[in-house]
């Protein structure tokens, strides 16, 4: 468990945005100093600048892109050489990509992997050895409701996501009885920029029941304080999050493609 929220340094990335940038304003408004990571530089020191004025926390905005398999390790150095220790990492940066076989950008679904994936995977086992040695800390993965089945048009989306579920509850039972928790935090849709960037139709989201990034953050963090392996944001995505898991898999497979078969 960590420590405490005030006066501790969490690290966040995907703060520029949608979930991470809520994870900011919300353990910022607990007293913990903020360690902001993401490719878009403005929005953070924008972010930095209204939580001193609100709580007078201390913000540090470091860019990475986390498509390249150097940044988990030059930006671990960098918070070594600023003298932080994280007591909180939140691995919140990813994106999806929807598409057709036959249309499919490689190289978005390798970047994708590389982000959702491996970066998150890394930034987690460069961290955590500290926190066992110090017998407290904690980590959140954000996972998915896309975790729990197959989805059609974004399989590689999907499967990052299931990864993330599965390598963070594993984690949670090595770590659990040394003090250290480590939670999965899968949201269902949330009104963010995140279907926009996936190639969602136009208007997909507005269609579709939402949460507010509030919701799912407040969500995360009592889960990491009641010690949870993993946590779904809202009842009703909870217990469609247990009904796949009853029904034969290919018919949830075919279900998906409803959600985001690409318009002609
Ligand atoms: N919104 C939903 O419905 C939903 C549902 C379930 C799970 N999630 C998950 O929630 C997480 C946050 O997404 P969001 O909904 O808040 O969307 P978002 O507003 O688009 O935020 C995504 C964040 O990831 C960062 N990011 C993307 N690629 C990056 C890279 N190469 N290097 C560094 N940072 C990168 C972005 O920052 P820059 O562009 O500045 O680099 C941004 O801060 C994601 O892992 C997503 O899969 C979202």
């Amino acid at each position: 468990m960590l420590q405490a929220y005030a006066d501790h340094w969490a690290l966040i990335t995907g703060a520029s945005s949608g979930i991470g940038a809520e994870f900011a304003r919300q353990l910022a408004a607990r007293g913990m100093h903020l360690i902001l990571v993401a490719r878009r530089e403005e929005p953070m020191k924008a972010l930095a600048q209204e939580l001193f004025t609100a709580h007078g926390t201390k913000t540090e905005v470091i860019s990475v892109d986390l498509n390249d398999p150097q940044s988990p390790a030059r930006l671990m150095a960098e918070v070594e050489s600023r003298g932080r220790t994280v007591e909180l990492l939140i691995n919140n940066a990813g994106f999806g990509y929807i598409s057709e076989i036959e249309t499919v950008n490689l190289n978005r679904v390798l970047e994708l992997i590389q982000v959702n994936i491996a970066a998150l995977t890394e930034l987690t086992y460069r961290v955590l050895p500290g926190m066992l040695q110090r017998g407290h800390g904690g980590v959140i993965n954000v996972s998915s409701v896309a975790a729990f089945q197959p989805v059609a048009y974004m399989g590689a989306y999907s499967a990052s996501k299931s990864y993330v579920l599965h390598f963070t509850e594993s984690l949670w039972a090595e770590a659990r009885e040394k003090g250290v928790t480590v939670l999965a935090l899968c949201p269902g849709t949330t009104r963010t920029d995140f279907f926009d960037i996936s190639g969602a139709a136009p208007g997909w989201l507005e269609k579709n029941s939402s949460q507010d990034v509030a919701t799912v953050v407040r969500t995360a963090i009592k889960a990491l304080e009641k010690k949870r392996s993993y946590i779904v944001s809202g009842w009703k995505n909870y217990i469609l999050s247990l009904l796949v898991r009853l029904a034969m898999r290919s018919t949830v497979v075919k279900e998906s493609m409803k959600y985001f078969r690409p318009e002609k």
